[in-house]
């Protein structure tokens, strides 16, 4: 069997990132759904949007490293969005629903900042210059989606989830 190289780690996490992205997708609609601040809804679709976008570039990210786009499972991913749904399960229709939804999608961009920021360090040691644009698009929307959660979190929701504990 051939050495491993940066190359095959790079591939790797590429598949990796691309089924989390594909997973993101499916979640962030019922995100949207579960959110009782219409802001919360609003962040949850823009980034769904935005996701789309994403996967679209990881198409071409593949496309210029010659390999077919293709998804390999992230237990990880699979892990955070089903903590995520034990939470609208478990907090469903409580005054601390939208700082659950707020805590579990930070997880989500937080791995996903991981990922990117290794993708694209690992693009400009491998030569693959096009690519570096295209995953530091994606980590520069990802970064924007945290600030923006944590806005959210410090602006709405978790304030109402307090409030309910000390009343
Ligand atoms: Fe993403
Ligand atoms: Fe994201």
């Amino acid at each position: 069997m051939a050495e491993k190289t940066l190359d095959d780690l790079f591939l790797d996490t590429l598949k990796d990132i691309y089924f989390a992205e594909k997973q993101i997708l499916k979640a962030l609609p019922k995100m949207a759904r579960a959110a009782q601040s219409p802001d919360g809804k609003a962040a949850f679709l823009k980034h769904k949007d935005e996701t789309e976008g994403q996967i679209e570039r990881l198409q071409q990210v593949f496309d210029i490293v010659g390999k077919a786009a293709r998804g390999k499972t992230c237990e990880a991913i699979q892990g955070i969005i089903a903590e995520g749904e034990e939470i609208m399960e478990e907090y469903k229709g409580s005054v601390a629903l939208d700082a659950g939804l707020i805590s579990s999608a930070q997880a989500v961009e937080h791995y996903e900042i991981a990922r990117y920021g290794t993708l694209k360090s690992w693009a400009e040691q491998l030569g693959y210059t096009d690519a570096v644009a295209l995953l530091d698009a994606n980590l520069q929307e990802e970064i924007a989606t945290d600030e923006i959660l944590t806005q959210l979190g410090e602006a709405s929701a978790n304030p109402k989830g307090a409030k309910k504990k000390v009343a």
